[in-house]
Parts: structure tokens; C-alpha cells; sequence
């Protein structure tokens, strides 16, 4: 549905995206992850027609985005990073607007707006001026005119951005139900929304493509080693950090242990598993058979950045990136 070959986008001197290819089939949802500055909206602007490529090309349904822009157009909604949304319109008012620029009937507009309130849940704003509305909402009234045309692709940049925890759930569940019928891909920051919501992600790194997989095979790979977060507590200078260390440092499996903290009597340290190893009990028998009062020992979350780190880490020292489909080609 999407197709992507050896796009390259470049702003004067800064190469926003570096000869990046992937594809998405029909009714897929992909999350598209990368730091700051990756190149994601990047991508995206070239996806939905709003900027040129440098190089290399870019398909929606067979319709290439340089050559047959309009037929892109009719098939994507885009939720851009900040919605392009009127603040003097008011909500029912600009999605008529959007949705008559969309191309559909007069007829059925009303209709067709109703039902976008209802399934981004801003029923409720329907006659406020969009200048009025709250981030969240305005966010939502982005993703309904993004929805309107019920096009075949939605691409959605941070969608969830400045939404709460309820909003959260419910554009997730709004998601789900779009898939299947309709090819998603969103990008996003926060890693556990995408093993919420996609089957697969692309991973991209200063421009360039670092994975693509399925969040099944992802997690598992980042998984396969545990980091622990260990707390000893240290009545008058004793244990001595560097002995805490130094013990911590030999339990079998261990990467590596990194000193985070030390004050109010507790030291904290941050412990790395070698791949596949289960290190925590080991950890815990180890300070206790020290004599030493272990206040606390949990695993910690890996966070986006966790996984570049590994990811980008993995890819210098040679290894095979995660099971790469634009490697395999
Ligand atoms: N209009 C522009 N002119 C010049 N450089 C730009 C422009 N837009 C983006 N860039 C640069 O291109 C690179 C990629 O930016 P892009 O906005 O695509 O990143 P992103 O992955 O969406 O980041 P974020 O997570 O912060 O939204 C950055 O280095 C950025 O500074
Ligand atoms: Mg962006």
C-alpha cells in the first residue's frame, strides 16, 4: 500500500532523511519511532505530498507522490505534527470545510461529520471556536478531519501528543477499529503505545533506517537483557560503595553496574544483564549473603532511548540490526 525507495530528503545542508526504503501492506498499523530530529515528519511530508523528495521515490496504492499528488491526496488522512486546524472556525464548521475540500457529497456531510464527532469523542465541543479548545481536543478535531474522507491511509504524527491517559486509550482504540480496512502509520514517542497499537515499526536514526520489525520480535530482542535498578542501604559508611560494586560486579550474568546514587544511607545502582540472562535473584542473594540490607531491586522499564542506544550500538559493532527487511533486499 505504502512504498518507500531510497528516499533521501535534504534541507540545504542537513540530510533529513538519508536513502531510507520500506513498505507497509494494506491494513497494517506501523509505528514509525526515532529520536528528535530523526526524520520522521520529514518522511511523512514526502508521503503525503507536502514536500518533494531529494531522491528516490514514494508510492500510496500504486500512485507515486511526485507524479500523481491529487490520487495520493484522495486516499490519505494526515494528521500533521501540529494540526492545521482554523482558530476563528468552529469545530462542525471546519469539518464540513475539510470534508467538502475532501470531496464528499454536500449530501452526506453532515452525516459523515456527526459520525467523526462521535468516534473522536469531541461531540461535545461541536459549536466551540477551535482557537478555544484545549491542546487535547484540538488534537482530536485534527484527527477527525484527518479520518473525514475515510481514506485508505492514515498517517498520523504524534497522535497522542498532548493528549491524557483516558485520550490516550480511547485514539487507541479508535485505531484499532481503523485497522484492518484502513493502512496506518503513526509516529510516536512513547514505546509502549506502539506494542499497544502496531504490528510492526520502523525505526529510524538521523535519517536513516535502524529496523523493521514486528513489535513482537522487537521487544523480545530488547527483552533479552534485563536492566535492574538495585538499592542497598549504607549505615555509616558501611559497605562501601565500591565494595557493593565490586560484588555486584561478579554475580554471574552481569554486564555491567553503574553507581547511580548515594545519600540518605541508601546507595543506588543501576545493573545491566548480559543477553538472555536472569540476574535478579542472583542479585538479591548476593547482597543478602553480604550482610548487606537490600531496601530495593527492580526491573527498569527500557525506554525509547534504550533502544536506540542498543539498536544503534548493535549496528556499529557489526551485528545484523533487527531482522531488517530493507537489509534482506
Ligand atoms: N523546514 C526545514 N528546514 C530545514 N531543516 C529542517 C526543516 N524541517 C526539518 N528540518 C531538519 O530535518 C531533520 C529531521 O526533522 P524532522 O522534523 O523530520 O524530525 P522528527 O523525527 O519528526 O523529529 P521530532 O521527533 O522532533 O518531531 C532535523 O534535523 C530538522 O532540524
Ligand atoms: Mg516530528
Amino acid at each position: 500500500m505504502i512504498k518507500v525507495e531510497g528516499l533521501t530528503k535534504r534541507y540545504a545542508r542537513t540530510v533529513a532523511v538519508d536513502n531510507i526504503s520500506f513498505e507497509v501492506e494494506k491494513g497494517q498499523i506501523v509505528g514509525f519511532l526515532g529520536p528528535n530530529g530523526a526524520g520522521k515528519t520529514t518522511t511523512m511530508r514526502v508521503l503525503t505530498c507536502f514536500l518533494p523528495p531529494t531522491a528516490g521515490t514514494a508510492s500510496v496504492a500504486g500512485f507515486d507522490v511526485q507524479e500523481h499528488p491529487i490520487e495520493v491526496k484522495r486516499r490519505i488522512g494526515y494528521l500533521p505534527e501540529s494540526p492545521p486546524v482554523y482558530p476563528e472556525m468552529e469545530v462542525t464548521e471546519y469539518l464540513e470545510f475539510t470534508g467538502k475540500l475532501k470531496g464528499i457529497p454536500s449530501a452526506d456531510i453532515k452525516k459523515r461529520v456527526d459520525e467523526v464527532l462521535g468516534r473522536c469523542a469531541i461531540g461535545d465541543v461541536r459549536d466551540k471556536l477551535i482557537g478555544k479548545l484545549s491542546k487535547g481536543y484540538r488534537q482530536r478535531v485534527g484527527l477527525a478531519q484527518a479520518i473525514i474522507h475515510n481514506p485508505d491511509v492514515l498517517i498520523l504524527d504524534e497522535p497522542t501528543s498532548g493528549l491524557d491517559p483516558k485520550q490516550i486509550i480511547e485514539i487507541r482504540e479508535l485505531l484499532k477499529s481503523l485497522a484492518g480496512n484502513h493502512t496506518i502509520i503513526l509516529s510516536t514517542h512513547i514505546l509502549s503505545e506502539v506494542e499497544h497499537s502496531c504490528e510492526r515499526v520502523i525505526i529510524i536514526s538521523q535519517g536513516k533506517l535502524v529496523a523493521i520489525d514486528s513489535v513482537a520480535n522487537l521487544t523480545n530482542r530488547l527483552r533479552g537483557s534485563e536492566s535492574v535498578a538495585l538499592e542497598v542501604e549504607a549505615a555509616a559508611g558501611s559497605p562501601n560503595p565500591s565494595d557493593v560494586q565490586v560484588r555486584l560486579e561478579q554475580v554471574a550474568g552481569v554486564r555491567s553496574v553503574v553507581m547511580k546514587d548515594s545519600k540518605d544511607g541508601r546507595l543506588t545502582f543501576e545493573v545491566e544483564s548480559l543477553q538472555g540472562r536472569q540476574i535478579r535473584a542472583d542479585l538479591a542473594r548476593s547482597v543478602v549473603n553480604a550482610g548487606w540490607n537490600l531496601s530495593e531491586l527492580r526491573p527498569v522499564g527500557l525506554s525509547l532511548e534504550d533502544v536506540f542506544l542498543q539498536l544503534t550500538a548493535a549496528e556499529k559493532k557489526g551485528e545484523a540490526p533487527a531482522e531488517s527487511e530493507a537489509a534482506k533486499q
